[in-house]
């Protein structure tokens, strides 16, 4: 299966060009795809021509198990995923193709642990979902904050950002989510996360320092308890991620039920129009502004504590970077996992998160 092409699918996306450039930039052979032929040829001539095109729609079985069948790994940039995922994940196991993706939904990655892991285990593929900023930065520092603590009663994941600017895509992905409401990990399983948003403070290292934070059920919860032994899993993210804002803070225990509701009414379809109208995402300058910290905090049962801490910058940039390091570590041979992954069980972590330093990602772990 290794040193065939890796595919990107959604290659002309605001996410898939930025993967393209990244495969461009290392020199990988890479074949740029999606449904457009038009779209791909411009930007196969942007990127100077050097990486071949092939337009296949979704709904084209044949054609996208013939595409995936000279490659090594698909890079799937087409969402949202819960939308139109399926038929490249499928494609990609029948035809014994690695497949990595830039998805940031949990029900998306739950749908495939539950419908693909026997296949993909059957098949010698690995299917790893997430491998953008949501989620590789903290399904990794939350495996080695775990480390020598298991098993846990609580490890608790929380997320500061600033200046990030979401695309169009991650927004209307966003949405779905939003009106999905999405599960929680509590005394050892998976739950309907509630409704209520409960107000709290999270102590972030400085220079972020304590921020007001809400409880979200992020991707996290669905892949980490499946490679840390916890018995409640806590994502957090601060009020300024959520909203843009620190002083929206008092609000949001309001107004993220009521939105939650309000989307599952008529309204839902008022929001995807103004979505329609959205720019296509933050211009180079600003997107490389954006800086985030995520902390993990590993609570043993038996009271000792470990916590880890990764930053970075330019969470897009980031996205392409981890898409393509997971894929042409699976490319370049010798690669052996299988079934359905995240990072943290896809690729060594410690390996896989100094090859980010030159991205601007550093991390820390507190010695044992
Ligand atoms: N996890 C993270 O950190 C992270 C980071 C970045 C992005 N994302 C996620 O990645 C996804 C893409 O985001 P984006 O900002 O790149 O969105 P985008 O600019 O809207 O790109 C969407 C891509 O999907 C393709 N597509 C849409 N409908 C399709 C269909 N019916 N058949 C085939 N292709 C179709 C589009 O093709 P056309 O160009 O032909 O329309 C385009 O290539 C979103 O779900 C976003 O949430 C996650």
């Amino acid at each position: 299966m290794g040193n065939g092409a890796i595919a990107v699918y959604g290659a002309t996306g605001y996410t898939g060009t930025l993967v393209a450039h990244e495969l461009r930039r290392r020199g990988l052979d890479a074949i740029l795809a999606g449904r457009d032929a038009g779209k791909l040829a411009r930007l196969s001539d942007r990127l100077g021509g050097a990486l071949p095109t092939r337009a296949v729609e979704l709904d084209d079985r044949d054609g996208l198990r013939h595409l995936f069948g000279d490659c090594s790994v698909v890079i799937d940039c087409a969402g949202p995923f819960v939308r139109y995922g399926e038929p490249i994940v499928r494609a990609a196991v029948e035809t014994g193709t690695h497949y990595v993706d830039t998805t940031g939904e949990q029900p998306y990655i739950q749908f495939l642990h539950e419908r693909f892991e026997d296949a993909a285990r059957a098949a010698e593929v690995a299917v790893v979902p997430a491998m953008g900023f949501d989620y590789v930065p903290g399904d990794l520092i939350a495996h080695l904050a775990a480390q020598g603590v298991e098993p846990l009663g609580d490890l608790v994941i929380a997320y500061a950002t600033q200046g990030v600017q979401p695309t169009r895509g991650t927004t209307r992905t966003a949405i779905g989510q939003a009106r999905d409401g999405g599960e929680v990990y509590e005394d050892g399983a998976w739950r309907r996360a509630p409704l209520r948003t409960p107000r709290a403070r999270f102590p972030f290292p400085p220079p972020v320092g304590p921020q007001p934070v809400m409880r979200y059920p992020s991707g996290e919860v669905a892949m980490v308890p499946r490679h840390v032994r916890t018995r409640r899993l806590t994502t957090l993210m601060t009020v300024e991620t959520f909203v843009g804002s620190a002083a929206a803070a008092p609000l949001v225990p309001l107004l993220v039920p009521a939105f939650t509701l309000a989307l599952r009414t008529p309204l839902h379809g008022l929001v995807q129009a103004a979505v329609d109208r959205m720019p296509e995402g933050p211009p180079e300058q600003q997107r490389r502004a954006a800086r985030f910290t995520i902390v993990a905090v590993a609570h043993g049962e038996d009271g000792r504590v470990r916590r880890g801490v990764v930053r970075g910058e330019d969470v897009y940039g980031l996205t392409a970077v981890t898409a393509v390091e997971g894929a042409a570590r699976m490319q370049a041979g010798g690669y052996d996992r299988a079934g359905v992954l995240s990072a943290a069980s896809a690729y060594d972590p410690v390996s896989f998160l100094d090859a980010l330093a030159p991205a601007g990602v550093t991390y820390a772990v507190d010695p044992l």
